[in-house]
């Protein structure tokens, strides 16, 4: 399959709510042509079968995100599909492999261009679309519960926000690791399918505020948690600290309700926790081997069918903004995909 000269993308032209329908005024983003650009020498190109949403994307076309790229630009960051083109250094892929990816944006459209440290390799029987949607989650959720935390058999973990991309990776690493798991969601549906993931006990907040966490974990866990994991923030986070056993880790992944809390260093202090804040991405930096080992390990794992990435919904890219409100609106279980080919192409 040759690169051809040009393919069809989402492009961000001005900043924006992602939601708004494509070719009004104030519309975030329109599908576009792209031209195909020149291939780095330690770089792969993919041919697109499905991209994965995450909430940074729309926190980004907002302007509400730490990497900030210069207008216009294809958003993106996670992709699988097929390798079309390799750059002159590149040793560990080749044309033909089937590959999930990292981008560094770019990944909503037919094509897109990752670094091959960014390129995991995929087993040819696996599920190439569900793939999309493990690099940044499962990646994330590995590296904070094996390398931060160092969560053993026989210890309890929260899971908040457990049936959202993060975290319901986190309950299937969890169940991996050999922990008993709490998952706290809202909704029947997210509850089924956490049940159906290998969570132990689930907590449904729909009918409940954050402010009655602990009371509901009296049953679930009496003599608390060994282990925090965080992607929501705001009440629920500080009534999680009040459900932690002595000596528990406190995961800090995100703050998907907006909400950044404010922790009392004394409650730190009394219990011995310990709190990590994690940005899996800046580890490419910072510690570049723990961060390939996090990707190879998902890969492994997802390869050898104990991880498996559940898709709650799949639109085409004239469809994203449908997509991004499904995400905004706590509609999502798992990952949502975008899947930039018609069916038959591919
Ligand atoms: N630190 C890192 O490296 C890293 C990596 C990946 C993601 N993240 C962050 O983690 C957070 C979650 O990401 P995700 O991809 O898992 O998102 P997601 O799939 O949309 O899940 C977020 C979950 O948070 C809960 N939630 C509570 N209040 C919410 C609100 N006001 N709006 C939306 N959701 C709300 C929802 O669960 P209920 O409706 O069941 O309550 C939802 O399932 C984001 O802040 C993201 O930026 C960080």
């Amino acid at each position: 399959m040759e690169p051809g000269s040009d393919f069809k993308a989402l492009l961000c032209e001005r900043l924006g709510d992602p939601q708004e329908t494509m070719g009004k005024p104030h519309s975030a983003l329109r599908v576009a042509r792209m031209p195909v650009s020149p291939l780095p020498n330690s770089s792969v190109r993919i041919k697109v079968a499905a991209a994965a949403l995450n909430f940074a994307d729309a926190l980004q076309l907002q302007g509400q995100y730490q990497v900030k790229p210069k207008l216009p630009f294809v958003p993106g960051s996670e992709c699988s599909g097929t390798v079309i083109e390799v750059g002159r250094d590149v040793r560990t892929v080749k044309v033909g492999d089937k590959v999930c990816a990292v981008t560094e944006g770019g990944a909503f459209g037919e094509q897109a261009v990752a670094r091959e440290n960014l390129v995991v390799k995929l087993p040819a029987n696996c599920d190439v679309d569900a793939a999309a949607g493990l690099p940044i989650a499962y990646g994330t959720a590995y590296l904070a519960l094996r390398d931060r935390a160092d969560l053993r058999p026989g210890q309890t973990i929260l899971v908040l926000g457990a049936a959202g991309g993060v975290g319901l990776a986190a309950v299937q690493l969890a169940k991996c690791c050999g922990a008993r798991v709490v998952a706290v969601a809202r909704g029947h549906s997210k509850v089924t399918t956490l049940r159906e993931a290998g969570a132990d006990e689930v907590i449904n907040m729909e009918h409940h505020k954050p402010e009655q966490l602990k009371g509901l974990m009296r049953h679930c866990a009496p003599q608390g948690v060994d282990c925090v994991f965080d992607p929501v923030g705001g009440t629920l986070l500080t009534e999680a600290l009040r459900c932690c056993r002595w000596g528990a880790h406190v995961l800090i992944i995100g703050f998907a309700s907006g909400h950044i809390p404010k922790v009392a260093a004394n409650v730190l202090l009394v219990k011995n926790l310990t709190m990590h804040g994690i940005f899996w991405g800046s580890y490419q930096q910072h510690n570049p081997r723990l961060f390939r080992k996090s990707l190879e390990e998902v890969g492994r794992l997802f390869g050898s069918g104990e991880l498996n990435v559940n898709i709650s919904h799949r639109f085409s890219l004239e469809q994203a903004p449908e997509a991004f409100s499904i995400m905004m609106n706590r509609q999502v279980i798992g990952k949502i995909l975008l899947l930039p080919q018609p069916r038959s192409m591919l």
